[in-house]
């Protein structure tokens, strides 16, 4: 079958088998910053942006979504280099598979809250894992990110 999705702001039509996950459709056609983790909802790695909000690809089927605007990180390529530099001035940036996945969803958390509390940042990311941080400085990366009004 064929499915309609907008990425990264382009119609794009994929074909897919109706019980094909986005996460699967992304990485077959390309979209190799899209990431696979755990496969089961829970590390985040696989995140992208459905009509502006952060959802775990692996679990949305493809077509889901028809017709709605999907976004990788690529499609907010200025802002993630803002934010991966302020990872890297916080020590936050080691391995670096979680950054695309992150990127986005402190991207949309941005845009979503206004002045958070830090309660309020660490409920909006605690579906996104990290392996190697310990979340400390990715917390202040973050929070100044979040204060950059440039
Ligand atoms: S691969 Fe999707 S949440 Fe882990
Ligand atoms: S930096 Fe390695 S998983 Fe996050």
């Amino acid at each position: 079958m064929l499915v309609n999705l907008i990425v990264n702001n382009q119609n794009k039509v994929f074909s897919c088998e109706p019980g094909d996950f986005l996460l699967d459709t992304l990485r077959e056609n390309n979209y190799l910053s899209v990431r696979r983790g755990c496969d089961t909802t829970n590390c985040g790695v696989c995140t992208v942006l459905f009509d502006g909000k952060p959802v775990p690809s692996c679990s949305l089927l493809t077509v889901k979504a028809e017709g709605h605007h999907i976004t990788t990180v690529e499609g907010i390529q200025k802002e993630a280099e803002k934010i991966g530099k302020y990872f890297g001035d916080e020590g936050a940036d080691q391995c670096g598979y979680c950054n695309p996945s992150l990127a986005l969803t402190v991207y949309a958390m941005k845009k979503e809250l206004k002045n958070p509390t830090d309660e309020e940042i660490k409920e909006y990311l605690v579906g996104n894992l990290c392996r190697c941080t310990g979340y400390i400085a990715q917390e202040r990366a973050i929070k100044k990110y979040l204060g950059d009004k440039s």
